[in-house]
């Protein structure tokens, strides 16, 4: 039924580390609006100098996180990529690419920035997120 597809994805929801200060009503209301999307080994999902609106949770699998042959970072279950276009509305930072087969879900700009300044504690998370990523780009 529709009540056990939202609460299938509550609970995938809970895996990615961004939303773990995020009340109960919270994850129901992104759980009736977040989409999952599979991807196959080797298929990108986004690349560097693209415009995009969508971040995106790690829910299965692992995404490389690279320019071409040089790699940044291996990305993991529970892990979200694509934050820095979604903050800035700039060109991708990097390609990102499924790894292992990987299921994802895809949030839009207006939800993510909803949750930012709703939640000073998912805006923290992302903010110390990004710095840590950018420190390992220079
Ligand atoms: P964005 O620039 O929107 O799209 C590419 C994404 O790759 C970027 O957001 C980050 O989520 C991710 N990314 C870029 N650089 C790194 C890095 N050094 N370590 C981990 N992830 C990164």
């Amino acid at each position: 039924t529709k009540d056990e597809v939202i609460l299938r994805r509550v609970l995938v929801l809970q895996k990615i580390d961004l939303f773990v200060h995020l009340a109960p009503e919270d994850f129901i209301w992104l759980a009736q609006r977040v989409e999952e999307v599979a991807y196959e080994p080797g298929e990108v999902i986004c690349r560097a100098g693209d415009f995009g609106d969508t971040m995106y949770g790690i829910i299965e699998g692992s995404i490389r996180v690279h320019r071409g042959s040089e790699e940044y970072a291996v990305l993991q279950e529970g892990a979200f990529f694509g934050e820095m276009a979604i903050i800035d509305s700039g060109p991708r930072s990097a390609d990102c690419t499924a790894k292992e087969a990987a299921v994802l879900l895809q949030l839009h700009r207006d939800q993510v920035l909803t949750f930012c300044f709703q939640n000073i504690d998912v805006l923290r998370s992302m903010m110390r997120v990004i710095a840590d990523r950018l420190r390992g780009m220079v």
